[in-house]
């Protein structure tokens, strides 16, 4: 069987997604063009553990018309749109995923694909990394990408205790990709994701931002635009600071779980929110999580203390604790942005996937050490001012004086 997805006959809406998408993202598009004659992914096959999504079609379509072979999972059993895959499988690429597959499924479709034997991987979160190190250290892989920041953490702990075994680019280090994915994309699809799961007016609400990182900040930052009266929670003292100089009110979790209405984890880091946290909270207090697992909320610890579960709309649940009080979880603590809406908009994606396919030519090209490398700064710059171009946006030049003056050291006072 070439793909399994959940329903092939939905394809048609899913093409209508990738359509828009690809109509939104015109760096992408433009990087296809330019290399579409030349094909320099031929001979190259591709295994991608990434979001199912309309932009992730974008992108594996673009690199199949560079020559690639593709055979894509999904990076989370609950963000495969599954009209997009059903159109993916329609367009010829090898999809295993779809939405709401069990722990056993979503391993088994990443099995899939790693048994394709590819000789390039693309992972977002490092799952697909670590098989690679443990179940499947026999396949020769000559390099891979990936995506995301708690990816990036996991490849440097396997660098640092020295078992990388292929060069893998942190496409997440990329200007291009967490300025803009992390922070603005972040920040206005998992505000997205709370409203489309609870319609709840943000104006007046006391919102807490657990993490103060580059999602955090483009989390938190959105919440005080549209009204909330926003908290952040940091662990680190450069960024509490930073927060506090932004104009927040920073606080430890055990006193902000008191007052919050509305509490959105973006750490990357585990049990931020526990059972200590609900016992605190107010009746009512809304959950959403935005960094990549489903750890950041003791969600098992949140099951014991509850008396009660009840599904009251799609991606909302309320627990009802033993003292009768009511919280309400989102997308059962999982990505509230890809679960719960649709992901990054695709003018966003442009700017990562662009990094990503570029990334993929270039170790494809070039010979590099086990390590975990940045995306190389001519292609940071070429996404940037590709991107530019498309908003038709001019930058200004430096004289070859300004140039040669911020070189030297001479001039002073
Ligand atoms: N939802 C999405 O679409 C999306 C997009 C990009 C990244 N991510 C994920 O979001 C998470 C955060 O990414 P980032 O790029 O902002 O990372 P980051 O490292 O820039 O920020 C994380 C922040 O959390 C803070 N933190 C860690 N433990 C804490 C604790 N116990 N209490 C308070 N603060 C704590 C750290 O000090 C840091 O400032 C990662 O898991 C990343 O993979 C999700």
């Amino acid at each position: 069987m070439e793909y399994r997805v959940k329903n092939i006959g939905l394809a048609k809406d899913g093409w209508n997604k990738i359509r828009w998408a690809e109509s939104h993202m015109p760096v992408l598009m433009k990087i296809k063009e330019a290399n579409q004659k030349r094909r320099p992914l031929t001979g190259v096959r591709i295994s991608a553990v990434l979001h199912v999504t309309k932009e992730t079609a974008a992108l594996v379509r673009t690199l199949r018309d560079l020559g690639a072979d593709v055979w894509l999972a999904g990076s989370n059993p609950l963000s495969t749109q599954d009209d997009v895959a059903a159109a993916l499988a329609e367009d010829g690429i090898h999809v295993y995923a779809w939405r709401g597959e069990n722990e056993s499924e979503y391993y088994s479709n990443i099995d899939i694909i790693v048994n394709a034997n590819p000789n390039v991987v693309m992972d977002d979160g490092g799952d697909l990394h670590a098989l690679l190190h443990e179940k499947y250290s026999n396949i020769r892989i000559k390099g891979g990408t990936e995506e995301t920041t708690t990816g990036v953490v996991r490849l440097k702990a396997m660098e640092e205790s020295g078992v990388l075994r292929y060069p893998v680019i942190a496409v997440n280090n990329a200007f291009t990709k967490y300025l803009f994915d992390n922070r603005i994309g972040t920040g206005q699809s998992a505000i997205d994701g709370i409203l489309r799961s609870t319609n709840i007016l943000l104006a007046g609400k006391i919102a807490v931002v657990v993490g103060y990182g580059w999602v955090g900040r483009g989390i938190a930052t959105k919440l005080k635009g549209l009204g909330a009266r926003t908290i952040v929670v940091e662990a680190n003292p450069f960024r509490a600071l930073e927060a506090v100089m932004d104009g927040f009110d920073v606080l430890p979790m055990d006193k902000a779980s008191k007052i919050g209405d509305l509490f959105v984890t973006a750490t990357g880091n585990i049990n931020v929110i526990d059972v200590e946290h609900f016992r605190n909270m107010k009746d009512g207090a809304v959950l959403a999580n935005a960094g990549h697992f489903n750890v950041e909320i003791d969600v098992k610890g949140l099951k014991e203390m509850s008396k009660q579960v009840s599904v009251i709309r799609e991606n909302l649940e309320e627990y009802m604790l033993e003292n009768g009080k009511r919280i309400y979880l989102l997308a059962d603590g999982r990505l509230v942005n890809l679960v719960g809406a649709e992901g990054h908009p695709s003018e966003v994606m442009d700017l990562s996937f662009s990094n990503q396919a570029l990334s993929v030519i270039y170790l494809t090209n070039n010979s590099l050490s086990n390590k975990v490398i940045n995306v190389p700064e001519e292609i940071d710059e070429q996404v940037a001012l590709l991107k530019l171009e498309s908003m038709g946006i001019e930058i200004n030049k430096m004289t070859k004086e300004q140039l040669n003056y911020i070189k030297q050291w001479k001039y002073g006072t």
